[in-house]
Protein backbone atom coordinates (compact mmCIF):
# COMPACT_ATOMS: atom_id res chain seq x y z
CA UNK A 1 0.00 0.00 0.00
CA UNK A 2 1.42 3.09 -1.39
CA UNK A 3 0.65 6.25 0.97
CA UNK A 4 1.00 9.46 -0.67
CA UNK A 5 -0.16 13.27 -0.07
CA UNK A 6 -1.10 15.89 -2.20
CA UNK A 7 -0.11 19.54 -1.94
CA UNK A 8 -2.50 21.52 -3.77
CA UNK A 9 -6.09 21.75 -4.20
CA UNK A 10 -6.83 24.36 -6.51
CA UNK A 11 -8.42 23.76 -10.07
CA UNK A 12 -6.28 20.84 -10.51
CA UNK A 13 -5.44 19.11 -7.19
CA UNK A 14 -8.74 18.04 -6.53
CA UNK A 15 -8.55 16.06 -9.51
CA UNK A 16 -5.85 13.44 -8.03
CA UNK A 17 -7.67 13.67 -4.76
CA UNK A 18 -10.34 11.74 -6.49
CA UNK A 19 -8.44 9.73 -8.63
CA UNK A 20 -6.10 8.32 -6.51
CA UNK A 21 -9.04 7.46 -3.81
CA UNK A 22 -10.96 5.02 -6.28
CA UNK A 23 -7.46 3.15 -6.94
CA UNK A 24 -6.60 0.26 -4.59
CA UNK A 25 -3.16 -0.25 -3.87
CA UNK A 26 -2.75 3.29 -2.46
CA UNK A 27 -4.00 5.11 0.57
CA UNK A 28 -4.19 9.26 0.55
CA UNK A 29 -2.92 10.26 3.58
CA UNK A 30 -3.07 13.67 3.91
CA UNK A 31 -3.33 16.94 1.63
CA UNK A 32 -1.67 20.29 2.26
CA UNK A 33 -2.90 24.12 0.97
CA UNK A 34 -1.79 26.90 2.53
CA UNK A 35 -5.01 28.23 1.47
CA UNK A 36 -7.40 27.07 4.07
CA UNK A 37 -10.67 27.38 2.25
CA UNK A 38 -9.49 25.15 -0.16
CA UNK A 39 -8.99 22.45 2.84
CA UNK A 40 -13.00 23.03 3.92
CA UNK A 41 -14.42 22.26 1.16
CA UNK A 42 -12.40 18.72 1.17
CA UNK A 43 -12.58 17.83 4.94
CA UNK A 44 -16.44 16.32 4.92
CA UNK A 45 -15.99 14.39 1.78
CA UNK A 46 -12.78 12.70 3.14
CA UNK A 47 -12.69 12.47 6.66
CA UNK A 48 -9.60 9.34 7.22
CA UNK A 49 -7.32 11.74 5.28
CA UNK A 50 -5.64 14.71 7.57
CA UNK A 51 -4.88 18.51 5.80
CA UNK A 52 -2.64 20.80 6.26
CA UNK A 53 -1.88 24.11 5.94
CA UNK A 54 2.03 24.03 5.83
CA UNK A 55 4.15 21.28 3.65
CA UNK A 56 6.32 21.42 6.94
CA UNK A 57 3.79 20.26 8.96
CA UNK A 58 3.23 17.42 6.88
CA UNK A 59 6.95 15.73 6.74
CA UNK A 60 6.87 16.82 10.38
CA UNK A 61 3.31 14.69 11.54
CA UNK A 62 2.98 12.17 8.26
CA UNK A 63 4.45 8.86 6.96
CA UNK A 64 3.92 9.12 3.63
CA UNK A 65 5.63 7.25 0.35
CA UNK A 66 5.47 9.98 -2.27
CA UNK A 67 3.97 12.81 -3.02
CA UNK A 68 1.52 14.89 -5.54
CA UNK A 69 2.82 18.67 -6.52
CA UNK A 70 -0.24 20.36 -7.73
CA UNK A 71 0.75 23.77 -6.93
CA UNK A 72 1.38 26.57 -9.27
CA UNK A 73 4.83 26.44 -11.53
CA UNK A 74 6.53 28.76 -9.71
CA UNK A 75 6.59 26.56 -6.75
CA UNK A 76 7.57 23.42 -8.71
CA UNK A 77 11.36 23.38 -8.27
CA UNK A 78 11.10 23.81 -4.43
CA UNK A 79 7.95 21.70 -3.58
CA UNK A 80 9.75 18.74 -5.62
CA UNK A 81 13.71 19.58 -4.16
CA UNK A 82 12.22 19.27 -0.79
CA UNK A 83 9.96 16.46 -1.31
CA UNK A 84 13.30 14.71 -3.11
CA UNK A 85 15.46 15.69 0.13
CA UNK A 86 12.74 13.98 2.24
CA UNK A 87 12.95 11.06 0.29
CA UNK A 88 9.63 10.77 -1.59
CA UNK A 89 8.74 9.24 -4.90
CA UNK A 90 7.15 12.51 -6.38
CA UNK A 91 5.01 13.05 -9.56
CA UNK A 92 4.95 16.66 -10.27
CA UNK A 93 2.58 18.63 -12.18
CA UNK A 94 3.82 20.08 -15.78
CA UNK A 95 6.33 22.12 -16.34
CA UNK A 96 8.95 20.39 -14.23
CA UNK A 97 10.64 23.66 -13.26
CA UNK A 98 12.15 26.76 -15.34
CA UNK A 99 15.53 26.48 -15.82
CA UNK A 100 17.26 23.54 -17.38
CA UNK A 101 19.75 23.53 -14.43
CA UNK A 102 16.68 22.99 -11.77
CA UNK A 103 15.01 20.30 -14.06
CA UNK A 104 18.48 18.20 -14.03
CA UNK A 105 19.10 19.18 -10.37
CA UNK A 106 15.76 17.14 -9.82
CA UNK A 107 16.48 14.50 -12.26
CA UNK A 108 19.60 13.58 -10.63
CA UNK A 109 18.14 13.81 -6.78
CA UNK A 110 15.84 11.31 -7.89
CA UNK A 111 18.14 9.40 -9.34
CA UNK A 112 20.46 8.78 -5.94
CA UNK A 113 18.10 8.73 -3.90
CA UNK A 114 16.43 5.64 -6.39
CA UNK A 115 12.93 7.76 -6.10
CA UNK A 116 10.86 8.07 -8.93
CA UNK A 117 10.50 11.18 -10.87
CA UNK A 118 7.13 12.00 -13.02
CA UNK A 119 5.98 14.91 -14.53
CA UNK A 120 2.30 15.55 -15.16
CA UNK A 121 1.88 15.50 -19.01
CA UNK A 122 -1.04 14.04 -19.48
CA UNK A 123 -1.62 13.96 -22.78
CA UNK A 124 0.81 10.89 -22.94
CA UNK A 125 -1.57 8.67 -21.33
CA UNK A 126 -4.36 10.09 -23.58
CA UNK A 127 -5.83 6.96 -25.77
CA UNK A 128 -6.66 8.84 -28.74
CA UNK A 129 -2.51 10.48 -28.76
CA UNK A 130 -1.46 7.09 -28.24
CA UNK A 131 -3.51 5.82 -31.21
CA UNK A 132 -2.29 9.03 -32.69
CA UNK A 133 1.49 7.99 -32.49
CA UNK A 134 1.10 4.52 -33.44
CA UNK A 135 -0.67 6.00 -37.28
CA UNK A 136 1.92 8.31 -37.43
CA UNK A 137 4.78 6.00 -36.52
CA UNK A 138 3.74 2.72 -38.65
CA UNK A 139 3.99 5.35 -41.52
CA UNK A 140 0.37 5.22 -42.37
CA UNK A 141 0.34 9.42 -42.69
CA UNK A 142 3.53 9.14 -44.67
CA UNK A 143 6.21 11.83 -44.53
CA UNK A 144 5.22 14.18 -41.66
CA UNK A 145 5.37 18.07 -43.17
CA UNK A 146 3.96 20.13 -40.25
CA UNK A 147 1.67 19.34 -37.50
CA UNK A 148 -0.05 22.62 -35.49
CA UNK A 149 -1.96 23.01 -32.19
CA UNK A 150 -4.23 25.06 -31.37
CA UNK A 151 -5.46 25.90 -27.44
CA UNK A 152 -7.10 28.21 -26.68
CA UNK A 153 -9.97 29.77 -24.21
CA UNK A 154 -10.85 32.96 -22.16
CA UNK A 155 -9.15 31.58 -18.63
CA UNK A 156 -7.82 30.51 -15.98
CA UNK A 157 -5.42 33.46 -16.21
CA UNK A 158 -2.30 32.78 -13.97
CA UNK A 159 -0.54 35.17 -11.92
CA UNK A 160 2.54 33.45 -11.56
CA UNK A 161 3.47 32.87 -15.34
CA UNK A 162 2.52 33.82 -18.94
CA UNK A 163 0.15 31.43 -21.09
CA UNK A 164 3.30 30.30 -22.89
CA UNK A 165 4.68 28.47 -19.69
CA UNK A 166 1.11 27.47 -18.38
CA UNK A 167 -0.67 26.09 -21.73
CA UNK A 168 1.95 25.49 -24.34
CA UNK A 169 3.76 22.39 -22.36
CA UNK A 170 0.93 20.30 -23.29
CA UNK A 171 1.14 20.65 -27.07
CA UNK A 172 5.45 20.71 -26.85
CA UNK A 173 4.96 17.11 -25.24
CA UNK A 174 2.38 15.94 -27.74
CA UNK A 175 4.90 16.75 -30.29
CA UNK A 176 8.09 15.29 -29.32
CA UNK A 177 5.77 12.03 -28.06
CA UNK A 178 3.80 11.86 -31.69
CA UNK A 179 6.95 12.47 -33.47
CA UNK A 180 9.63 10.98 -31.28
CA UNK A 181 12.08 13.75 -32.13
CA UNK A 182 13.23 16.78 -30.39
CA UNK A 183 12.99 20.34 -32.14
CA UNK A 184 16.55 21.76 -33.02
CA UNK A 185 15.63 25.12 -32.66
CA UNK A 186 12.49 27.18 -31.41
CA UNK A 187 10.67 30.97 -32.04
CA UNK A 188 8.28 32.95 -30.46
CA UNK A 189 6.15 35.55 -30.57
CA UNK A 190 3.72 36.96 -27.70
CA UNK A 191 1.42 39.96 -26.44
CA UNK A 192 0.20 41.07 -23.16
CA UNK A 193 -3.00 42.86 -23.24
CA UNK A 194 -4.28 42.24 -19.40
CA UNK A 195 -1.04 42.77 -17.51
CA UNK A 196 2.12 43.91 -18.91
CA UNK A 197 4.61 41.47 -17.02
CA UNK A 198 2.72 38.30 -18.63
CA UNK A 199 1.90 37.20 -22.33
CA UNK A 200 -1.78 36.25 -22.84
CA UNK A 201 -1.24 34.72 -26.18
CA UNK A 202 1.62 33.15 -27.96
CA UNK A 203 2.56 31.70 -30.93
CA UNK A 204 5.47 28.83 -30.87
CA UNK A 205 7.19 27.82 -34.24
CA UNK A 206 9.45 24.14 -33.57
CA UNK A 207 12.21 23.14 -36.35
CA UNK A 208 12.46 19.63 -35.98
CA UNK A 209 14.78 17.36 -38.35
CA UNK A 210 13.95 16.28 -41.84
CA UNK A 211 12.26 19.60 -42.45
CA UNK A 212 8.92 18.88 -40.03
CA UNK A 213 7.75 22.42 -38.52
CA UNK A 214 5.66 22.58 -35.29
CA UNK A 215 3.27 25.34 -34.62
CA UNK A 216 1.74 25.79 -31.23
CA UNK A 217 -1.07 28.74 -30.67
CA UNK A 218 -1.59 29.53 -27.05
CA UNK A 219 -4.24 31.84 -25.67
CA UNK A 220 -5.98 32.14 -22.41
CA UNK A 221 -7.53 35.58 -23.70
CA UNK A 222 -9.80 34.16 -26.54
CA UNK A 223 -13.61 33.38 -27.13
CA UNK A 224 -13.79 29.82 -28.11
CA UNK A 225 -12.68 27.10 -26.27
CA UNK A 226 -10.09 24.68 -28.91
CA UNK A 227 -7.55 22.12 -27.86
CA UNK A 228 -7.14 20.87 -31.32
CA UNK A 229 -3.83 19.20 -33.06
CA UNK A 230 -3.73 18.69 -36.81
CA UNK A 231 -0.99 16.44 -38.45
CA UNK A 232 -0.24 17.02 -42.25
CA UNK A 233 1.59 14.33 -43.84
CA UNK A 234 2.03 13.39 -47.21
CA UNK A 235 -0.71 10.37 -47.37
CA UNK A 236 -2.87 11.78 -44.64
CA UNK A 237 -4.17 14.80 -42.65
CA UNK A 238 -5.33 14.12 -39.46
CA UNK A 239 -7.27 16.04 -36.69
CA UNK A 240 -7.02 15.25 -33.28
CA UNK A 241 -9.66 17.24 -31.23
CA UNK A 242 -9.55 16.79 -27.85
CA UNK A 243 -13.08 18.06 -26.97
CA UNK A 244 -15.05 15.94 -28.68
CA UNK A 245 -14.84 12.56 -26.60
CA UNK A 246 -17.08 10.53 -29.28
CA UNK A 247 -14.80 11.36 -32.02
CA UNK A 248 -11.23 12.24 -30.68
CA UNK A 249 -9.37 11.47 -34.37
CA UNK A 250 -10.90 12.30 -37.79
CA UNK A 251 -8.50 10.73 -40.67
CA UNK A 252 -8.73 13.10 -43.90
CA UNK A 253 -7.75 10.95 -47.15
CA UNK A 254 -6.59 14.34 -49.16
CA UNK A 255 -3.17 14.94 -50.41
CA UNK A 256 -1.34 16.24 -53.47
CA UNK A 257 0.51 14.76 -56.11
CA UNK A 258 3.16 16.23 -58.02
CA UNK A 259 3.85 15.30 -61.57
CA UNK A 260 6.96 13.61 -61.93
CA UNK A 261 8.00 14.21 -65.51
CA UNK A 262 7.05 17.35 -67.44
CA UNK A 263 9.10 18.68 -69.99
CA UNK A 264 8.50 22.51 -69.56
CA UNK A 265 7.52 24.03 -66.44
CA UNK A 266 3.94 25.32 -68.53
CA UNK A 267 3.49 21.36 -67.93
CA UNK A 268 4.39 21.01 -64.48
CA UNK A 269 0.57 20.19 -62.83
CA UNK A 270 -0.24 19.12 -58.93
CA UNK A 271 -3.01 16.82 -58.84
CA UNK A 272 -5.29 17.24 -55.44
CA UNK A 273 -6.59 13.84 -54.29
CA UNK A 274 -9.51 13.62 -52.10
CA UNK A 275 -10.68 10.78 -50.39
CA UNK A 276 -12.99 9.39 -47.38
CA UNK A 277 -12.68 11.12 -44.15
CA UNK A 278 -12.08 8.05 -41.57
CA UNK A 279 -13.45 8.28 -37.88
CA UNK A 280 -11.67 5.65 -36.43
CA UNK A 281 -13.68 4.21 -33.01
CA UNK A 282 -11.18 4.95 -29.90
CA UNK A 283 -12.32 3.77 -26.56
CA UNK A 284 -11.49 6.92 -24.30
CA UNK A 285 -10.04 5.68 -20.85
CA UNK A 286 -9.58 8.96 -18.07
CA UNK A 287 -6.04 9.99 -19.37
CA UNK A 288 -5.22 11.56 -15.55
CA UNK A 289 -6.29 7.99 -14.02
CA UNK A 290 -3.79 6.52 -16.66
CA UNK A 291 -1.00 8.42 -15.74
CA UNK A 292 -1.66 7.85 -11.80
CA UNK A 293 -1.37 4.25 -12.11
CA UNK A 294 1.63 4.34 -13.94
CA UNK A 295 3.35 6.63 -11.02
CA UNK A 296 1.65 3.56 -8.85
CA UNK A 297 2.98 0.87 -10.63
CA UNK A 298 6.64 2.89 -11.56
CA UNK A 299 7.30 2.64 -7.73
CA UNK A 300 5.77 -0.59 -7.13
CA UNK A 301 8.21 -2.77 -9.45
CA UNK A 302 10.49 -0.13 -10.06
CA UNK A 303 10.63 1.09 -13.65
CA UNK A 304 10.49 4.04 -15.43
CA UNK A 305 7.28 5.84 -16.04
CA UNK A 306 6.81 7.49 -20.02
CA UNK A 307 7.02 10.61 -18.85
CA UNK A 308 10.09 10.81 -16.13
CA UNK A 309 12.42 13.61 -15.08
CA UNK A 310 14.44 13.50 -18.74
CA UNK A 311 11.15 14.05 -20.97
CA UNK A 312 10.25 16.13 -18.17
CA UNK A 313 13.45 18.58 -18.63
CA UNK A 314 13.29 18.03 -22.71
CA UNK A 315 9.88 19.87 -22.53
CA UNK A 316 11.10 22.39 -20.20
CA UNK A 317 14.17 23.12 -22.80
CA UNK A 318 12.12 24.02 -25.43
CA UNK A 319 9.98 26.27 -23.57
CA UNK A 320 12.83 28.10 -21.71
CA UNK A 321 14.23 28.42 -25.36
CA UNK A 322 10.74 29.81 -26.37
CA UNK A 323 11.09 32.27 -23.41
CA UNK A 324 14.47 33.44 -24.64
CA UNK A 325 13.05 33.62 -28.51
CA UNK A 326 10.10 35.37 -27.01
CA UNK A 327 11.68 38.30 -25.05
CA UNK A 328 14.13 38.91 -28.47
CA UNK A 329 11.24 39.55 -30.69
CA UNK A 330 11.21 35.79 -31.91
CA UNK A 331 14.52 35.17 -33.27
CA UNK A 332 15.42 31.41 -33.54
CA UNK A 333 16.87 29.75 -30.69
CA UNK A 334 19.11 26.78 -30.61
CA UNK A 335 17.78 23.87 -28.87
CA UNK A 336 21.06 21.68 -27.81
N1 LIG B 1 -2.27 18.46 -16.61
C1 LIG B 1 -3.24 19.35 -16.80
O1 LIG B 1 -4.08 19.22 -17.69
C2 LIG B 1 -3.31 20.55 -15.88
C3 LIG B 1 -4.47 21.33 -15.83
C4 LIG B 1 -4.50 22.41 -14.97
C5 LIG B 1 -3.40 22.71 -14.19
N2 LIG B 1 -2.29 21.94 -14.27
C6 LIG B 1 -1.10 22.25 -13.44
O2 LIG B 1 -1.43 22.04 -12.08
C7 LIG B 1 -0.75 22.98 -11.25
C8 LIG B 1 -1.79 23.71 -10.41
O3 LIG B 1 -2.68 24.37 -11.27
P1 LIG B 1 -4.12 24.84 -10.74
O4 LIG B 1 -4.87 25.25 -11.93
O5 LIG B 1 -4.69 23.82 -9.83
O6 LIG B 1 -3.68 26.14 -9.91
P2 LIG B 1 -4.51 26.82 -8.74
O7 LIG B 1 -3.88 28.16 -8.53
O8 LIG B 1 -5.97 26.71 -8.99
O9 LIG B 1 -4.19 25.91 -7.47
C9 LIG B 1 -2.94 25.87 -6.84
C10 LIG B 1 -3.19 25.61 -5.35
O10 LIG B 1 -1.92 25.49 -4.72
C11 LIG B 1 -2.01 26.16 -3.46
N3 LIG B 1 -0.65 26.56 -3.06
C12 LIG B 1 0.13 27.50 -3.63
N4 LIG B 1 1.32 27.55 -3.01
C13 LIG B 1 1.28 26.64 -2.02
C14 LIG B 1 2.21 26.23 -1.02
N5 LIG B 1 3.43 26.78 -0.94
N6 LIG B 1 1.84 25.26 -0.16
C15 LIG B 1 0.61 24.71 -0.24
N7 LIG B 1 -0.32 25.06 -1.15
C16 LIG B 1 0.02 25.99 -2.05
C17 LIG B 1 -2.94 27.35 -3.72
O11 LIG B 1 -3.53 27.81 -2.52
C18 LIG B 1 -3.96 26.73 -4.66
O12 LIG B 1 -5.07 26.19 -3.97
C19 LIG B 1 0.04 23.88 -12.19
O13 LIG B 1 1.34 23.41 -12.26
C20 LIG B 1 -0.63 23.69 -13.54
O14 LIG B 1 0.29 23.84 -14.61
C21 LIG B 1 -2.24 20.87 -15.09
Amino acid sequence: MIKLAIVGLGHWGPNYLRIFSQINDCKIVACVDCDESRLENFKKIYPYVKFYRDVNELYKNEKTDAMIIATPTSSHFSMALQALQNSKHILIEKPLALSISECMQLTQLAKEKNKILMVGHTFLYNDAVIWLKKYIQNGQAGRIYYIYATRTNLGPIRQDVNSLIDLSPHDISIFLYLLDKKPKAVSAHGASFLNNQREDVAFLTLYFDEGIVGHIHVSWLDPRKVRQITVIGDKKMILFDDINPFEPIRIYDKSVKQQKEYSDYSEFKTILYEGDVVIPKIYLSEPLKNQCKEFLASIHKPTTPLSDGNFGTEVSNVLIGAMKSLNQKGTIVSLS
